[in-house]
């Protein structure tokens, strides 16, 4: 597989709190997918699945998600997690603080987290995480998280909409080693499940809100039964965020943040791919 090493991967991940499994193909259609077939067939929490390619990769949201071969660190990981099946939705919060971390950890780009789980730089997405319950006849529902963070787009045909709103390491003036982004981010992964297990979503809030975009700021939440605007006062120790209306505080929790105004373009791209 392009640029991971599953080799030092393994070896890296030796002493995790996570008894990792590490699983990597050049060209799945999800890793999400393959994630959630091993979750139904009974793989212990851990499994990890990479992928340089995916054919139908998916986003947040019924999106699509596409990065071309190799240019993006993607992969899915199995949770068992245990406890209230409701309290499961700010594991995606803790997945996007575990990338913002990692990407710390290797000297990456320095990235913000908007919520529930983008990670952006100055104001482009460069990661996104996507957590999804496997629903079946198990009473447990295990998770499946997955995580792209797009890495190299220098001299890559990325569609302009996408270059855009989008952004990789490389644009950003600190292009990462595949391999040691993904050993630093399943690292602080572990670390981070382990304390939610442990506190829930509030014994990582203070890390969380640390690294926040666009708290104080007026935002749109476009969510399950419409969208309001307001204020993003902050994000609750259950993961929901705080949103100040005129009508007084109202608490979201899930949907989707869009700010009106759109990142600067960057000198020389000049609106095109
Ligand atoms: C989002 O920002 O909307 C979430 C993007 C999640 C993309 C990753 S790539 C690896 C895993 N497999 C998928 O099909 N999606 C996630």
């Amino acid at each position: 597989m392009q640029g991971l090493d599953v080799g030092v991967l393994k070896r890296g991940l030796a002493g995790s709190q996570l008894a990792f499994e590490l699983r990597a193909y050049a060209l799945v259609a999800s890793t999400q997918d393959l994630v959630r077939e091993a979750a139904r067939a009974g793989a212990p929490e851990g499994l990890v699945v990479f992928a340089d390619e995916q054919s139908a990769g998916r986003g947040r949201a019924g999106r699509s998600w596409s990065a071309p071969a190799g240019s993006a660190l993607m992969f899915s990981i199995l949770l068992r997690p245990a406890g209230s099946v409701a309290d499961r939705a700010s594991l995606s919060l803790v997945g996007g603080l575990a990338v913002v971390e990692g990407l710390a950890l290797v000297r990456g780009p320095k990235a913000q987290l908007k919520w529930p789980n983008d990670c952006l730089c100055g104001g482009r997405k460069l990661a996104g995480v996507l957590a999804e319950s496997v629903i079946g006849r198990e009473a447990d529902q295990p998770v499946v998280l997955g995580v792209g963070c797009n890495l190299k787009w220098e001299g890559l045909e990325i569609p302009a909409d996408l270059r855009e709103s989008g952004t990789a390491c490389d644009l950003e003036g600190a292009p990462v080693d595949r391999t040691k982004l993904a050993e630093a981010v399943l690292e602080r992964m572990a670390e981070r499940y382990r304390q939610w297990q442990a506190g829930g979503f509030a014994a990582v809030r203070e890390d969380w809100l640390e690294h926040a975009a666009w708290l104080g700021e007026e935002v749109v939440a476009e969510h399950q039964s419409g969208r309001l605007a307001g204020r993003a006062l902050t994000v609750s120790n259950g993961g929901e965020l705080i949103l100040e209306t005129p009508t007084g505080p109202v608490v979201i929790a899930a949907g989707e943040l869009v700010r009106l105004r759109t990142p600067q373009l960057r000198p020389g791209v000049a609106g095109s791919g």
